[in-house]
């Protein structure tokens, strides 16, 4: 009864409408956090979960009874030297001091939509395991709102043909670890790795919070992008903690694919020259 309850309020949780993000589409959320719960010592595993896992689904990892860790809050915490290099990379500096040169952001942009595009397919792979429940409908709402996003910059940039553009290293790397997770990973980890896509963004926004939010000709890029006070990301971090309380997330394997994202973030931040 509880799990039905549980998944009723996620399932709730994860409606929402979405904006126009670029490279992280915005989910705008009404997220209820629930409190760390508590399972009996019976129900490690995923057996009691009627998340409807195909026969492909790995094992999971996790020993349950891990509620005392606060998984979302420790991976923030142990990638912050990704952040720094976040907000000094070129890409961020050049926008907050409206410097960057237009072609690099250009460059970053068209990039951008292929990397939405990129994540839209390998959240299908990752949606596609599962039959139903709450994980499944959070992974196809991030579907829809990826391709919506690579969509929408394709047709900004005049672009018809998607693979006529050609996406850097870091670029590449970043999308590859999202598709390596979903491929050889419970779907959860999709949402694992995504995390720092939609939390990054408005903590470089907090961070660079000139007076008057004035920045150069990226002023409203800067100010709809980088918007402080979106909170998108915390359904997929209610989500990820869930799952670690219910035994099906490791946490090393869980840092392993959120520190790659956060490291492609800033990565690809900095591949665009000043
Ligand atoms: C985890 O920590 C964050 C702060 O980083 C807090 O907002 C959230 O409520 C915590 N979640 C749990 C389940 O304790
Ligand atoms: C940021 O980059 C500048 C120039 O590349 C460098 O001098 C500075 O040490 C860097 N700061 C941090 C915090 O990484
Ligand atoms: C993705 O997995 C392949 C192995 O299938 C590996 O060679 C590659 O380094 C991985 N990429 C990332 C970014 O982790």
């Amino acid at each position: 009864m509880l799990v039905i309850l549980l998944q009723l309020v996620i399932t709730l949780a994860s409606y929402g409408t979405v904006g126009d993000y670029m490279q992280c589409p915005a989910v705008q959320s009404t997220t209820r956090t629930p409190e760390c719960l508590h399972f009996s010592s019976k129900t490690q595993g995923n057996n009691h979960i009627s998340q409807g896992f195909g026969k492909r689904i790995p094992k999971p990892t996790g020993t349950g009874n891990e509620c005392s860790h606060n998984l979302s809050h420790w991976l923030w915490h142990e990638t912050e030297h990704f952040r720094t290099w976040a907000m000094n990379s070129t890409f961020v500096t050049g926008v907050r001091d409206g410097t960057l040169h237009p072609t690099s952001f250009g460059i970053f942009m068209l990039q951008d939509a292929i990397f939405c595009l990129e994540m839209s397919k390998s959240f299908q792979v990752a949606a596609n395991q599962l039959s139903d429940g709450s994980l499944k409908s959070l992974l196809e709402h991030e579907v829809k709102s990826y391709k919506r996003c690579g969509d929408e910059l394709l047709t900004q940039w005049h672009i018809r043909n998607a693979p006529a553009i050609v996406v850097g290293a870091e670029c590449q790397e970043y999308i590859d670890n999202h598709v390596n997770a979903t491929r050889d990973e419970h779907p959860i980890y999709g949402i694992v790795a995504a995390i720092p896509c939609l939390r990054l963004w408005p903590w470089i926004g907090q961070q660079i919070n000139l007076q008057n939010h004035q920045y150069g000709v990226y002023t409203d890029w800067v100010n709809y992008n980088f918007d402080p006070t979106y909170d998108g990301y915390k359904k997929l971090e209610v989500m990820t903690n869930e799952f670690y309380a219910k035994g099906l997330i490791d946490k090393d394997k869980a840092l392993h694919y959120y520190a790659k994202s956060i490291e492609g973030e800033a990565a690809f931040f900095d591949s665009v020259k000043p």
